[in-house]
């Protein structure tokens, strides 16, 4: 007997229950807090990458320009700011950092992602790398070099990429990681390198630690984190100790490092010349300071390599003066003295 049509629809039905039933499987949840930047930027014209305004177009709308997201995962939105990175402050870091805590403590969370600038974007990923993750759930933050409305915008697909990244187990243990142009960076290491090319995030000496194909994460290696990460918690906290960071070049004195003690600085990041290296003058002046107990950071200047440690004042090691300020305003918000300072640069 032929089969009535709602029969066979009911046996066609059955027939891809299993299918339909998996592609309904709850996706990982992740959270995007928007803070701004690029990749909420808008341009009066879709050539315009350069004289954009940062900061103008809500999380929702960044949800929603991406249907492709909620094939990866179940996502919310959370709008912290919407601000140029260059406008980031320290008690909008706290703030995030301690909002992502309380996301992450959620059995339902996997991952976040957080949008943001890419001028400053190195020190909020470096400072929530140091402040968040403490349950090995991925971090990521992620920016963009054109604006939304540019032709050929990266804004988009990086974000995809990122919330991919965040809802994947592979991202798990890894510290927070940096997104944009299909690659995959540490926030311990990655840095801005170039003023407006989207390949702009490197980190010289340690490289990628993977990239997409397609929207897919593909690590080069097993999860680790980088030598000597620490881990500071900033719950309930309001503020940081004031850091300055001055800048070496030959003939330089101490009227910035003096002036920054005056204005309240409770610590100085040198951008040393070479190997953190400063003037004899200065030389003295830091002698002064490190025998008061007084924390200055001797970073370089030159983009990449390792500021060895020193006598007057503190070698840097790895990290760059703008990583350099938020790892000491982190170990100053401790109470750290200047021996625990030295161990946490040195270390
Ligand atoms: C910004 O950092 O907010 C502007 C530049 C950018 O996002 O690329």
């Amino acid at each position: 007997m032929p089969f009535k049509r709602p029969v066979l629809a009911l046996l066609l039905a059955a027939a891809f229950a299993a299918p339909a039933a998996h592609a309904q499987e709850a996706k990982p949840g992740v959270t995007i807090y928007a803070t701004g930047g690029t990749i909420a930027g808008a341009a009066k014209s879709n050539t315009d990458t350069t004289t954009y305004t940062a900061g103008s177009i809500g999380v929702q709308s960044l949800i929603d320009a991406v249907p492709e997201l909620k094939d990866v995962a179940t996502v919310s939105g959370e709008q912290i700011a919407n601000l140029p990175s260059n406008d980031i402050t320290q008690a909008l870091l706290l703030r995030l950092a301690q909002s992502i805590n309380r996301q992450l403590a959620e059995p339902g969370t996997h991952g976040v992602v957080v949008t943001h600038g890419t001028d400053t974007l190195e020190e909020s990923a470096f400072f929530l790398d140091l402040t968040t993750s403490g349950s090995g759930k991925p971090v990521v933050i992620v920016g963009a070099m054109r604006p939304a409305t540019a032709i050929s915008a990266d804004g988009p697909l990086n974000l995809l990429q990122a919330v991919s990244l965040a809802a994947s187990r592979q991202a798990e243990g890894r510290g927070a990681l940096i997104v944009l142009n299909d690659r995959i960076g540490s926030a311990f290491y990655t840095t801005k390198t170039n003023t407006t090319a989207v390949d702009t995030f490197r980190a010289a000496e340690q490289g990628y630690l993977g990239m997409f194909i397609g929207t897919e994460p593909r690590f080069y290696y097993s999860p680790a984190l980088p030598t000597g990460k620490l881990r500071f918690d900033v719950a309930g906290m309001q503020s940081l100790p004031k850091v300055a960071i001055v800048y070496m070049h030959e003939d330089q004195d101490n009227e910035q490092i003096d002036a920054a003690i005056r204005a309240g600085a409770k610590g100085i990041v040198l951008a040393g010349n070479g190997n953190g290296s400063v003037p004899t003058v200065v030389k003295k002046r830091l002698e002064e300071l490190t025998k008061q107990g007084f924390p200055v950071v001797r970073s370089s200047r030159t983009g990449s390599g390792f500021a060895t440690k020193k006598e007057e004042g503190i070698g840097s090691g790895i990290l760059n003066p703008q990583k350099s300020r938020i790892l000491l305003m982190l170990a100053l918000s401790q109470g750290a003295d200047l021996a625990r300072v030295r161990s946490y640069f040195n270390g």
